[in-house]
């Protein structure tokens, strides 16, 4: 706190006009002028380099404001930023200036994060088919080594030996390793310079478009779509915990799905911070205090609003039906998947939140990319692997437009 900040340009005044009365008459003595306006600027200097610790300078000084200045608290009640946060704020705010490199042959990074073997390889080989220049897939199996049927996805799996307690390694669904597994997968996606942009999927996740649809989706923005809403009910901010503070007030609380899609500013960003990582990791877990907080539904969406509201799109490109309102959403079966179904998920262009309080309020806001209105998903869960054929059959149609 500067206290002493406000009364100097005031003293100073008050000095000058001593001295200018005091220099009209006397003309005669000009080294006595001299002298005195030196002496005065040593204290003003010295009081500017060393402010003041007590009243003392007060006394000397005799300004009429001096004592009023140092009785009154300091007037902005701005909470002053922990080392730890400024050394945060500075780094991030560094990388959110810096254009990112730009690569020759930009790609998107195809994060899947899975229990084992996927069960869609075939349909996402028909989607990557001719484009192989312009993606590239890393697998993070948490229980089974996968099995790999398609080409595009043979040898690239993540591994995880470096973490020495196996059992611990394991993605358990809504558990804090939940974010340590994206992470991880950001990482090592992040390796390759020539990946701009980073999609986190699952394994019951299928593709709605063209590659060249989704590429060009992802890549012509500057946003990353993470999603991103206040939920004020028990799913929402009841699973925030005042042990967050100092860094994560309520307010800040936020809540979102956890498929992201990250530019690569933003997957560096990530990296780079460890002090509200590890905020969530010890404050936002299952069965805290008699609350269950998922960290991958609420440290992403907190973070970045917290640090870049601005890129942020603030819905999630992957599409889920919670419109049955149960506590896991929507799993399509065989019979369930028809060319309607998936027309109607693709000309969706409203995304919409339904908070968990009584009022269960509908949030809907248009899907604007690049200040346009369109569709908003480019991805759908969840669907049973049963469902393959029927998708294969299906998506060279839906995927045309
Ligand atoms: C994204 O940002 C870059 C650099 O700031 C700018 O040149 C470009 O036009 C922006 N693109 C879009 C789609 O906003
Ligand atoms: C997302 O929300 C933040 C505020 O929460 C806002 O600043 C930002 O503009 C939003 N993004 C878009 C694309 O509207
Ligand atoms: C598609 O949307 C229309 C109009 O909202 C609805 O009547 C129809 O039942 C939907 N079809 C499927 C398969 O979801
Ligand atoms: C694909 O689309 C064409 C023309 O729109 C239609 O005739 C055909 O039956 C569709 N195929 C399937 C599998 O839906």
């Amino acid at each position: 706190m500067k206290k002493g900040g406000a009364w100097r340009p005031q003293l100073m005044k008050d000095i000058m006009v001593m001295s200018k009365s005091r220099a009209r008459p006397p003309l005669k003595r000009p080294t006595w002028i001299i002298a005195l306006v030196c002496i005065v600027c040593v204290f003003l200097v010295s009081a500017y380099f060393y402010p003041p610790q007590s009243s003392t300078t007060c006394y000397l000084f005799s300004s009429p404001n001096c004592a009023g200045m140092f009785g009154r608290t300091p007037p902005s009640p701005v909470r002053e930023l922990t080392d730890d946060e400024t050394a945060s704020a500075v780094v991030v705010k560094e990388i959110l200036k810096t254009p990112p490199l730009q690569s020759k042959n930009p790609k998107i990074a195809f994060m899947f994060l899975t229990p084992g073997t996927l069960p869609f390889e075939e349909l996402w080989e028909n989607f990557f088919q001719g484009h192989e220049d312009k993606f590239s897939v890393y697998v993070h199996a948490s229980k089974q080594q996968p099995i790999h049927v398609s080409r595009y996805f043979v040898d690239r799996d993540i591994h995880s030996e470096q973490m020495p307690l196996i059992i611990n390694n394991q993605v358990v669904w809504g558990k804090f390793s939940m974010v340590e597994a994206e992470k991880r997968l950001l990482a090592n996606a992040l390796l390759d310079p020539d990946n701009q942009h980073f999609v986190l999927l699952s394994d019951s996740c299928v593709p709605l478009h063209s590659f060249d649809y989704v590429y060009n989706y992802l890549m012509y923005t500057n946003v990353s779509f993470i999603d991103c809403f206040v939920d004020p009910g028990p799913h929402g901010t009841g699973r925030y915990s005042e042990h967050m503070m100092p860094e994560v007030e309520k307010s800040d609380f936020r809540k979102g799905s956890q498929w992201f899609t990250m530019k690569r500013q933003h997957a560096i960003v990530m990296m780079a911070d460890s002090l509200y990582y590890t905020k969530f990791k010890l404050h936002c877990r299952p069965n805290m205090e008699g609350r269950n907080c998922y960290s991958d539904e609420h440290y992403l969406p907190t973070f970045f609003r917290m640090k870049d509201p601005g890129g942020l799109a603030n819905w999630s490109v992957t599409f889920v039906d919670w419109s049955e309102g149960k506590w896991h959403p929507r799993a399509f079966r065989t019979q369930d998947v028809t060319y309607d179904l998936l027309r109607n998920i693709t000309s969706i262009a409203d995304s919409t939140h339904v908070t968990s309080d009584e009022k269960k309020t509908l949030l809907s806001t248009p899907c604007m990319w690049n200040g346009m209105k369109r569709p908003c998903f480019l991805f759908a869960r969840k669907f049973y692997p049963e469902t393959l054929g029927k998708l294969m059959h299906l998506f060279s149609n839906y995927t045309k437009v």
